[in-house]
């Protein structure tokens, strides 16, 4: 199977549907958001965000080829501030990026949390790749007021080639308590 399609796939498993904004934190060069530009269509938005310039250069020269209009380049903040008004976005994705590689200091990672926090819409969610991410980052999640909600298995793409299987944990704003009551 091409390895477009199985992202597709994937995005559609997790929920991201047409119309929706998604924040795609760390997205590399367009593994995942071209796909999901796909699935939201024009009506949506795709939020590019990494701090390797040329591979969002490259995700943009995809986005171009492909005539996709509706993914938008995001500029990163050394102090992890997302340039997002409260409350905008349906769905962000964390793949393969929340871990101690990447965020080495616990307050970097709770600082992230709390933006895309903000930035997520009440009925959002966060879908995490935790890719060599430790238990205790998973709690981490959690304290920062999230709970999951689905775990789904799949096979997904590791650096931009290999297929390998793997969990998304999907979070939601909240204590699970809060949202039962
Ligand atoms: C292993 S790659 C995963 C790419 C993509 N999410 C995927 O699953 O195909 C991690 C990406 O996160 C980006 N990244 C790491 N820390 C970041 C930060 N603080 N802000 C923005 N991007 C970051 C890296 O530049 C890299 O492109």
């Amino acid at each position: 199977m091409k390895l477009e399609s199985r992202a597709l796939q994937v995005l559609e498993r997790i929920g991201i549907r047409r119309g929706q904004t998604v924040l795609n934190f760390g997205c590399g060069s367009g593994t995942y958001s071209i796909p999901a530009a796909k699935i939201v269509g024009e009506q949506g938005r795709v939020y590019a965000l990494d701090k390797d310039k040329e591979a969002s250069d490259e995700l943009m020269q995809k986005a171009e080829s492909t005539g996709l209009r509706n993914i938008e380049r995001m500029e990163t903040s050394r102090k992890l501030e997302i340039e997002l008004t409260d409350e905008s976005v349906d769905v962000v994705l964390l793949f393969d990026v929340f871990h101690s590689y990447y965020f080495s200091q616990a307050s970097d990672r709770r600082r992230l949390l709390g933006e895309i926090y903000r930035i997520m819409k009440p009925s959002a969610l966060m879908s995490v790749w935790p890719k060599h991410m430790k238990s205790e980052t998973e709690d981490e999640i959690k304290n920062a007021n999230f709970h999951l909600g689905e775990e789904l298995s799949e096979m997904l793409i590791h650096e931009d080639r290999d297929l390998e299987k793997g969990k998304i944990l999907n979070f939601r704003k909240g204590s699970r308590n809060k949202e039962e009551q």
